[in-house]
């Protein structure tokens, strides 16, 4: 079957036994201890550990990954990828280990035929419920049933969360009689034996101090990379062989006039761009961006070792971005948002090939020098202030000049490279301090923990009397009074003054109480305390007084005008430019809204008149703002744009105003766009590659 095929055909499987079939989620995951989406299970957390009310019992999906731990094996094996699909299907307090054993073998010898006789299953050592359905109801012969220990047969998901024993399915690649196969073969011998399922009976939740836990439900999280599944289906050896990736490779050996297979370094560089070339496109696709940090890193990281691979290929000219259509039409069936940003992604990814391609050849030099000098000298190691070197003028990305050296048989000083890198972080601290790094010098832990989370009245009234002063700090420390003329931060049980976040600035006005005045210049966020931040005007406050919370109206109405001005925003640009932009930052104040979003031309002065025009239209309409608490899912249905992805069964809020826009915010909004009286831009302009500014 292929691949296309092969998807459709496990989703209906799943989906005929009352699975509930969920699109893949985005490769960034709404979970701050992960960096991508490594596995199906990952977006169906929260379920698992029962922290979010079952709205379904059982889900399939075929879920986009990255997983970029070895990412210098990518191209040197058969089935090592930054990018791929995993298949599978879960269950979350429904069906246990027999159902999920029963339909795994069903679907891989009868919907889609692989031969038995070359398959062989794992359980975990202590696992005979497991061992006795595959030998009982499945009736596979016990020398084909092998138990192994936790390093194969336990999954985690990291160091904490859901995790459990596991079965797992392996293909005989090679086949054929080759005398009996030992549990050792199995777990070593993957040049022959190709692990293609892995089920997992999650019923246990790892602790921060490594303990298990008990779920309070028994789950299945099972995972069957497509890639793998194609290969042994197509009967091919390698997962590069199969149709998902064939046609990309054969695409980057013409541009070089190579053939695929003749030679094994040329075949691992095809891999590489391959490989990468899909990654990239899904990455971007997702709404990363080429950065020195994070995500963005990881992704110039794979776009810039694909780059050199082509130039180990003898491609001086761009062609990475060149491949990206090969890429979107072998998967546009399964993703057609893809195609639709294919344009985006190519630009994107030809900006960073260009700015790349300019020092690389110049950096490949200094470096070849060094490795002669190196060789010469007998020394095996380059230092890390010419690692820094590479990274931090040629853009060499310190792994890759890693790679480099590992192919000459030499190793590269990392920790003087770390050294390197934190010194000048700390020269860009210097010049720039984050408001947010001050506020926490400014606030001692234990004041925070002290002082619960602060309850905000300010989406319904501007003034609020019986605030509590739970905190007060000045200077970095805790204070239990503070008199006139004094600079502080308060923290109440209760406020309208909104803090700053989603862009809004945070509200200005008046603490009053008795014998007491503090005049409020600024309200952050820290650790869901709402900081006001201002300085007594007159008198004496203490720890525990009362004060009536005055927030600046005027001020706050502006901010309101300019909140819904800018969601309106965003909605005209949608309209006019496409739904491929995005939201990528904003500045919500009283006196103007600035507005970033992921558009990767320059906006012509027609596209702008147009813009203006249509929030201008929308303002005289006067239409009413709605705002209302529902279900993620219900929003995501009925259109909401939202910067996150889903969050199972959560309350949002969700500010609309009819047939115009709906967004997922927590600012504060007007009662209606007439409010605003007149939209004018002033200025457009970019911040980053394909980031664009208004
Ligand atoms: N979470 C398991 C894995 O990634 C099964 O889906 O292998």
């Amino acid at each position: 079957m292929n691949a296309n095929e092969l998807r459709k055909t496990y989703i209906e499987y799943f989906g005929a036994k009352n699975h509930e079939i969920k699109k893949s989620f985005s490769l960034i995951p709404d979970d701050p201890s992960l960096l991508f989406t490594v596995a199906g299970m990952v977006p169906f957390k929260n379920y698992f550990l029962g922290k979010a009310p079952l709205v379904f019992t059982r889900a399939v999906s075929c879920q986009k990954c990255i997983r970029t731990n070895d990412i210098e094996n990518v191209g040197r094996t058969r089935r090592h990828h930054t990018f791929f699909e995993m298949l599978g299907n879960f269950s979350f307090g429904d069906y246990f280990k027999e159902e999920t054993i029963k339909w795994a073998w069903e679907f891989l010898t009868e919907i889609i035929k692989l031969p038995k006789n070359r398959l062989y299953v794992t359980v975990f050592t202590e696992d005979d419920e497991a061992y006795d359905i595959w030998k009982d109801k499945i009736k596979v012969p016990e020398d084909r049933i092998f138990r192994l220990g936790k390093e194969t047969n336990f999954w985690e998901m990291g160091t904490v969360g859901p995790c459990g024993y596991c079965s797992e399915i392996y293909f005989d690649l090679e086949g054929g009689e080759k005398g009996r196969v030992s549990a050792e073969d199995i777990e070593k011998n993957d040049d022959r034996f190709l692990e293609i399922w892995n089920l997992v009976f999650t019923q246990f939740d790892k602790k921060e101090d490594g303990t298990l836990g008990e779920l309070a439900q028994k789950n299945i999280d099972t995972g069957m990379g497509l890639e793998r599944l194609a290969a042994v289906s197509q009967g091919v050896y390698s997962n590069f062989e199969s149709d998902l990736f064939m046609p990309i490779i054969n695409d980057a050996a013409k541009r070089t006039n190579k053939k695929y297979g003749e030679d094994e370094k040329t075949d691992v560089s095809l891999r590489v761009i391959a490989d990468h070339c899909r990654g990239v496109v899904f990455l971007i696709g997702d709404g990363v961006l080429p950065s020195n940090e994070g995500r963005g890193y990881v992704l110039r990281r794979i776009i810039r070792r694909a780059v050199r691979h082509g130039r180990l290929l003898g491609l001086k000219k761009l062609f990475f971005s060149e491949i990206v259509p090969v890429v979107t039409h072998i998967m546009e069936e399964a993703y057609p948002e893809i195609s639709e940003r294919k344009d985006y992604i190519s630009d994107i990814i030809k900006m960073e090939e260009e700015k790349f391609g300019e020092t690389m050849d110049k950096g490949m030099e200094i470096l070849e020098r060094e490795i002669e000098t190196m060789k010469k000298e007998g020394v095996q190691e380059l230092s890390g202030a010419v690692l820094f070197k590479l990274y931090d003028t040629f853009g060499f990305p310190a792994e890759i000049t890693e790679e480099i050296l590992e192919e000459n048989g030499m190793s590269a000083d990392r920790k003087g490279f770390d050294e390197a890198m934190e010194k000048q972080r700390e020269k860009a601290k210097a010049a720039w301090k984050g408001f947010n790094a001050e506020l926490a010098e400014k606030i001692p832990a234990d004041v925070i923990e002290k002082t619960g989370i602060t309850e905000f009245m300010g989406y319904c009234v501007l003034y609020d009397e019986g605030c509590k002063v739970l905190g007060i700090t000045g200077n970095g420390k805790e204070l239990v009074s503070a008199e006139k003329g004094k600079k502080v931060e308060v923290i109440l049980d209760k406020t309208p003054f909104y803090a700053e976040s989603g862009g809004q600035s945070g509200d200005t006005g008046i603490l009053k109480g008795e014998g007491f005045e503090i005049r409020i210049d600024d309200t952050q966020k820290f650790d869901q305390r709402h900081i006001h931040i201002g300085e007594v005007a007159v008198g004496t406050v203490k720890k525990g007084d009362l004060a009536r919370a005055v927030v600046d109206e005027e001020r706050r109405k502006a901010v309101m005008k300019n909140h819904t001005a800018t969601h309106l925003l965003h909605s005209a640009l949608r309209r006019i430019l496409g739904n491929h932009v995005e939201q990528a930052g904003s500045y919500v104040g009283s006196e103007r809204l600035r507005f970033d979003f992921t558009h990767f031309a320059q906006l012509t002065g027609k596209e702008l008149d147009a813009v203006e025009a249509m929030v201008n239209e929308w303002v005289q309409e006067s239409g009413e703002i709605e705002i209302e608490e529902m279900e993620f899912s219900k929003a995501k249905e009925k259109g909401a744009i939202a910067l996150f992805d889903e969050k199972y069964g959560e309350k949002v809020r969700a500010v609309s105003v009819k047939d115009i826009s709906m967004e997922l915010c927590g600012g504060t909004h007007i009662k209606n766009t007439g409010q605003i009286g007149f939209f004018k831009i002033t200025g457009a302009g970019s911040t980053a590659a394909g980031i664009r500014r208004i």
